[in-house]
C-alpha cells in the first residue's frame, strides 16, 4: 500500500515534471534578425567581394570562404502577400511578425483590415523586456508591423505614435527603439519637424519614463550599454529621415552610430536589465538598407549593407555563445532588384567609398563654379568611377541623372545586373543559431522550406507566449484606431 502510493506519487511528479518541462520557455531570450531586401546573389556578392580581397584580388583563384551568416543556414521562406506574389514589407513583416498572411501595404492588420497581435507584443505581455533596432526610419514597414498596427503603412505619423505607446491601446511595448526617422516624433512647430500636427512623441516619451537621445553624443553616454544612462526604457532617433548607408557613414562616424554598435548597445542593456528575471527579452533587429540600395540598383551601397548584416550576425552568433540561453533566427522580408551575378567580378567595387545617394547629396549641396571638374575631382572618384574619359564626363552631365548614371556605370563594370527597381518573388534564405542542445534542435525544428507566416509561431514555442491573446486585446479597442485601406495603393513594390 505505502508502495503503492509512493509509485502513484513519484508517477504524478514524473507526469507534473514532464508538463512542467514542457512548458518551460526553451530559450529566455530571443532575437529575430531581418536584412530587408536580401536575396541569395546579394550574400554571394559580398562573399565574393570580401574573399577576393583576402584572396590576393585574383578572379581566378579559387574561392572557398564563408561570411558569418553563411555558417547558420537552416533553410528558405517562401514571401509571397495575399494580393500579390510579389510581397512589399509591409505584409511580409505582418507575416513573420504577427503569423498573418495580409495585404501589401498592411501593418500588423489582416486582409479585413483587424489588428493582430506581433511576437514583440506577446513577449512584452508576458513581461519579457523588447526592442527595435533599425537603420530605417524607425516606423518603417518592418518595425512597424511589431509595435503599431495602421491599414496603410503611409501613415507613418500614426506608426510613430503607436511604436512610443501614445495612441498604442495597450500602451508603451517598446522598451528600447533604435534608428532613423527623428522628424517623426517632434512637433510641427519645430523647424525639422514631418508632423502635420502639434504631437510631440519625444516629450511623451519622456513622460512615460524613456531617455530620449537624439545624436551620437547622447548615444555615446550609453557606453555600449553598460552605463546607468542605458537602463530601459529609451528611444535613440539619429537622422531625421533614414540613417545614413554604412559606407557613407564611416566618412562621418561621429554622426550616427553603426547598426552594430546599436545592436552591441541595445543587447547589452536588455541583458542587464533581466539579468534577475525569469523573462528575458525579445529583439529585432534590422538591416533595413540592403533594400534601398537594391531599389536604386547601387551595388556599392548594397554590398557594403550586406556585408555590415554579416558583421551583426557574427556579434550575435558570438552573443549567443556568451549566453546560451538566446536563440537567433534571421531571414529577410523578400529580394529586391532581381540582382543577378553574370559576368561577374565585384573587385571595381572596391575604389567606391561613397553610394550614389551620397554622390548626389554632395552633387546637389555643390554651390562651386566648375561643376565638371567637382564631378571629375570628387564624385566620380568617391564612387569608383575615377578613370572616366571626357566624353563619358559629359554625357554624365548632360544626362543631369546622376545616381543612375552612376550605378549603371559601376554595375556594369562589375558584371552585375539588376532585373528591377523593385521586388521580386523569389525565395529568400533562413538563417539562425542556438548554442548547444537549443542549437540542435532549432535546427531539427527548422530545416527546411517555410511560408514566412511559420516563422512567428515558432518563437511562441519557444518564448511560451502567444500572440492570440495580445490580438483579442487588440480587438476589444475596435477596429476605427487602425484606419482605412488605400485601395488605390499596391505597396512600395518599386519604391522602399
Ligand atoms: C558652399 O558650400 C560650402 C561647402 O559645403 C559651404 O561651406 C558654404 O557655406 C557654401 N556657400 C554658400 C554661399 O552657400
Ligand atoms: C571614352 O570611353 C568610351 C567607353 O569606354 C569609348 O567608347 C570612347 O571611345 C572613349 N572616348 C574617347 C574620346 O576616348
Ligand atoms: C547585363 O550585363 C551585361 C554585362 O555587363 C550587359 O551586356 C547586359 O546588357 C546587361 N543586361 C541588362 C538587362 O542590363
Ligand atoms: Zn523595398
Amino acid at each position: 500500500m505505502r508502495y503503492a502510493l509512493s509509485l502513484t506519487i513519484a508517477g504524478t511528479l514524473l507526469a507534473q515534471g514532464c508538463s512542467a518541462l514542457w512548458l518551460l520557455p526553451q530559450a529566455r531570450n530571443f532575437i529575430y534578425i531581418v536584412p530587408d531586401g536580401f536575396g541569395p546573389a546579394s550574400q554571394t556578392m559580398a562573399r565574393d567581394y570580401v574573399s577576393l580581397l583576402q584572396n590576393g584580388e585574383n578572379p581566378k583563384a579559387p574561392v572557398s570562404m564563408q561570411l558569418p551568416a553563411d555558417r547558420m543556414v537552416i533553410g528558405n521562406v517562401r514571401t509571397q502577400a495575399s494580393d500579390n506574389l510579389v510581397t512589399d514589407s509591409a505584409a511580409a513583416a505582418t507575416a513573420f511578425g504577427c503569423g498573418v498572411k495580409t495585404y501589401n501595404n498592411a501593418i500588423a492588420v489582416d486582409d479585413d483590415g483587424q489588428p493582430v497581435g506581433s511576437i514583440l507584443e506577446a513577449a512584452k505581455g508576458e513581461g519579457f523586456k523588447t526592442g527595435l533596432v533599425v537603420t530605417s526610419t524607425i516606423n518603417h514597414a518592418t518595425p512597424a508591423c511589431y509595435a503599431a498596427h495602421v491599414a496603410d503603412r503611409n501613415s507613418y505619423e500614426k506608426i510613430a505614435e503607436h511604436e512610443i505607446g501614445y495612441s498604442h491601446p495597450l500602451g508603451p511595448q517598446v522598451d528600447v527603439l533604435l534608428g532613423g526617422g527623428r522628424c517623426y516624433f517632434k512637433p510641427k512647430s519645430d523647424p525639422t519637424s514631418c508632423r502635420k500636427d502639434d504631437i510631440d512623441l519625444f516629450g511623451y516619451a519622456k513622460g512615460k519614463g524613456y531617455r530620449v537621445m537624439q545624436d551620437r553624443k547622447a548615444f555615446d553616454e550609453l557606453k555600449k550599454g553598460t552605463a546607468k544612462a542605458a537602463d530601459l526604457p529609451y528611444i535613440g532617433l539619429f537622422n531625421d529621415d533614414q540613417m545614413m548607408y554604412e559606407i557613407d557613414r564611416k566618412l562621418q562616424p561621429e554622426k550616427e552610430p553603426s547598426l552594430l554598435e546599436m545592436v552591441e548597445t541595445a543587447l547589452t542593456s536588455l541583458d542587464r536589465a533581466t539579468k534577475w528575471s525569469f523573462r528575458g527579452y525579445f529583439l529585432m533587429i534590422e538591416a533595413s538598407r540592403i533594400d534601398h540600395a537594391g531599389h536604386s540598383n547601387d551595388p556599392v551601397g548594397h554590398l557594403h549593407e550586406v556585408i555590415m548584416y554579416n558583421d551583426v550576425m557574427k556579434f550575435v552568433r558570438e552573443w549567443i555563445d556568451k549566453h546560451p540561453d538566446t536563440m537567433m533566427l534571421s531571414a529577410a522580408d523578400h529580394e529586391c532588384g532581381g540582382l543577378t551575378l553574370n559576368g561577374f567580378n565585384p573587385l571595381p567595387l572596391k575604389d567606391a567609398t561613397m553610394t550614389t545617394e551620397h554622390a548626389e547629396r554632395l552633387w546637389k549641396a555643390y554651390n562651386g563654379t566648375d561643376r565638371t571638374a567637382y564631378l571629375k575631382s570628387t564624385i566620380l572618384p568617391g564612387y569608383g568611377l575615377g578613370n572616366l574619359n571626357d566624353t563619358e564626363v559629359n554625357t554624365i552631365i548632360s544626362n543631369n541623372n546622376l545616381a543612375s548614371d552612376l550605378s549603371s556605370r559601376i554595375s556594369k563594370k562589375a558584371g552585375v545586373n539588376w532585373s528591377t527597381g523593385g521586388h521580386t518573388a523569389s525565395d529568400i534564405t533562413l538563417y539562425g543559431y542556438g548554442s548547444g542542445w537549443r542549437g540542435g534542435n532549432l535546427k531539427a525544428d527548422m530545416a527546411g522550406n517555410w511560408d514566412n507566416t511559420e516563422i512567428p509561431g515558432y518563437i511562441e514555442g519557444i518564448l511560451k507566449v502567444k500572440m492570440s491573446k495580445v490580438t483579442e486585446k487588440l480587438r476589444k479597442a475596435g477596429s476605427a484606431w487602425v484606419g482605412k485601406r488605400d485601395l488605390n495603393s499596391h505597396g512600395h513594390l518599386h519604391e522602399h
